[in-house]
């Protein structure tokens, strides 16, 4: 009996090594164990031995049957971490290096604003921020922009519903909440905080009610820049500006003023840029900002007094300037996240 006892336990030992499913596994347990398996044999043959011996025999069934059983449980466990293996793949060691071996990139939006920042930051401006979800009264009335001007129209303008409150942006009872139009409400919040002279630049993200297309997306990123200090003239802005052309694109690039209305400053212009030496920008005249003088009803609101201070101001897409700088013709591939796009500036 021992050495039948041995010998199942020697061929179960044996014969797990090459069960690789849960099926093999069934068949090969019922061999043993099964109905007709070769340790239930065992087990029933026990009822026609002598009577004295079958404590002995039970007792050694036992202790045997007890190593089968482990022999099988572990095979068992060993079939189910396979299985198991199969659903997630193989084990992840997270120590060791990405496939791909590359370190990650800037988005060229970022690349493009911390171009932009540098030049600024050599003559003299610092960043300053503000927030994205703004009250009417930075976004528009502050600017000198009346209740009844288009961009305040709904169209344009996405606002907030009455009951939502941003713990870090206060708002009079009778505003609205609304989500930046432009950037140009980081003006009157610097200079409500600081006193003049400043000189800031302010990169942030702008929403419209737009229908996205080629040109046009409903969240979009511009930068502001301001400028204030004594006796500042159109002629300060114009050389600034020619100054940060030329950085951007190569010292041939000229820049013209054309007249145009903004509610915050007076007299306003758009730029445009001319750099014709550049073969994919060709011989236009292309438009990359709006700005002016600050008016001296922005003044008033801040507290500025307009007899002693005089600034300028400008606002640019940075969406806009990217785009022409590298010939890109469709605004949503910004934010497709498309590597094959982005790994193009990468
Ligand atoms: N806020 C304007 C826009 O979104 C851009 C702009 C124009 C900004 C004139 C200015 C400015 O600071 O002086 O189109």
């Amino acid at each position: 009996m021992e050495d039948d006892l041995n010998s199942i336990i020697a061929d179960a030992s044996a014969g797990v090594v090459s069960l690789s499913s849960r099926a093999d596994f069934d068949q090969f347990k019922s061999k043993i164990v099964g109905p007709n398996g070769s340790l239930t044999k065992l087990k029933k043959n026990i009822g026609k031995m002598p009577k004295e011996e079958r404590p002995v025999l039970g007792k050694l069934i036992n202790t045997k049957g007890k190593e089968i059983e482990a022999i099988l449980s572990l095979a068992l466990e060993k079939i189910e971490d396979l299985e198991r293996f199969k659903e997630i793949g193989s084990a992840v060691d997270p120590t060791l290096p990405v496939p791909d071996g590359s370190g990650g990139s800037y988005h060229l939006l970022t690349q493009v604003r911390e171009e932009i920042c540098s030049i600024l930051h050599k003559v003299g401006f610092v960043v300053a921020e503000g927030p994205e979800a703004e009250t009417e009264y930075y976004c528009f009335d502050a600017l000198n922009t009346p209740p009844d001007h288009p961009a305040r129209d709904l169209h344009d303008t996405y606002y907030l519903t009455e009951n939502v409150r941003f713990g870090n942006v206060s708002k009079h009872d009778d505003e609205r909440y609304l989500l930046r139009t432009h950037t140009s409400s980081v003006q009157i919040r610097t200079m409500l905080k600081t006193p003049p002279p400043l000189r800031i630049i302010s990169p942030g993200r702008c929403f419209r009610r737009d229908t996205a297309d080629a040109t046009h997306s409903a969240s979009f990123h511009q930068i502001e820049g301001l400028y204030v200090d004594k006796n500042v003239t159109v002629k300060d802005l114009k050389a600034m500006l020619d100054y940060f052309l030329r950085s951007l694109l190569g010292e041939n690039a000229k820049t013209r003023f054309r007249p145009h209305f903004f509610p915050y400053t007076e007299p306003s212009f758009e730029v445009d840029f001319n750099a014709s030496h550049l073969a994919k920008l060709g011989k236009e005249w292309i438009e990359i900002a709006g700005c002016g003088m600050v008016d001296p009803e922005v003044f008033k609101s801040v507290g500025y007094d307009p007899e002693e201070w005089t600034g300028f101001a400008f606002g640019m897409g940075i969406e806009r300037i990217a785009m022409i700088l590298y010939g890109i013709d469709d605004i949503r591939y910004f934010y497709q996240n498309d590597l094959r796009f982005l790994k193009q500036f990468g």
